[in-house]
């Protein structure tokens, strides 16, 4: 039987309703994207004009409690030769040299930051002292940016609170933690009533909001590391499935 021609709306109308029909699919298979938790955030991260020596002050002096106990925060990581791991929100790099002396030459220590001065800073800071092992990521705000199990364990100091996107960027750590890898978060206590108003104000949940947004994405609670010395920061962890 010979094959008639499709009547000329029909023709007409045909590419349209297949742009239609991929745009429906399209909606329905994309998550609708995170909302900010804390818009901006991280201006001054990304602030073109970084006044990168500001923060190296701010972050790596003596004044800072996460900087003073370095060495014991380090200690409670178990970190072995060869391992490989992210430092998330690595910033001006305060634990990139002891992180890579204790993975070694045959490990990885992805630097993982969201502002480009900092990146560019970490890069230059890692080839001047040699640290061939060290890997900079500039990632955007929703993702680390790593590729699916390329990581034993995900160090997030200090950045937690600053996550815009809490619920993407937990994903894209489960995705690049290798089975049973291990997140480990160092942040503020948050104790209305006795934490100070900087942190009341500047840090959006306290320790318990923040193990159950992490167990929410999946991961498993393993409970908290103690470390000596550490009295406005705690230090969480936990295993990815
Ligand atoms: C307060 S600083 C802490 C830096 C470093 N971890 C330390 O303790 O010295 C927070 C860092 O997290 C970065 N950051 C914020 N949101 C991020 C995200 N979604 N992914 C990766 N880095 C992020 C910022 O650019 C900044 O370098």
């Amino acid at each position: 039987m010979p094959t008639l021609p499709a009547p000329r709306a029909a023709r007409t109308l045909a590419p349209v309703v297949a742009l239609l029909a991929a745009l429906l699919a399209t909606a329905c298979s994309t998550p609708p994207s995170e909302t900010s938790v804390r818009p901006g955030a991280n201006e001054r991260f990304l602030d073109p004009a970084l006044d990168v020596d500001e923060f190296v002050q701010m972050f790596e002096g003596e004044s800072r409690e996460i900087a003073v106990h370095r060495a014991a925060i380090l200690a409670r990581l178990d970190l072995r030769s060869g391992m490989e791991i992210a430092d998330v929100g690595a910033g001006t790099g305060l634990f990139m040299e002891p992180f890579a002396r204790a993975v070694g030459p045959t490990g990885v220590v992805y630097a993982v930051d969201i502002s480009p001065g900092f990146i560019e800073h970490l890069t230059d800071r890692a080839r001047d002292e040699g640290l061939d092992q060290v890997r900079p990521v500039l990632c955007p705000e929703d993702s680390v940016g790593l590729p699916a199990d390329s990581v034993d364990l995900v160090f997030v100091c200090d950045t937690y609170h600053h996550f815009e996107f809490p619920m993407t960027t937990l994903a894209s750590i489960r995705s690049a933690l290798r089975p049973g890898g291990r997140l480990v978060i160092v942040d503020f206590e948050r104790i209305p009533g006795t934490s100070r108003d900087w942190v009341l104000g500047h840090v959006r949940i306290g320790k318990a909001e923040t193990v159950a947004e992490v167990t929410a994405a999946g991961f498993e609670y393993t409970g908290e590391l103690p470390v000596d010395g550490l009295a406005e920061n705690y230090m969480i962890a936990f295993r990815a499935p």
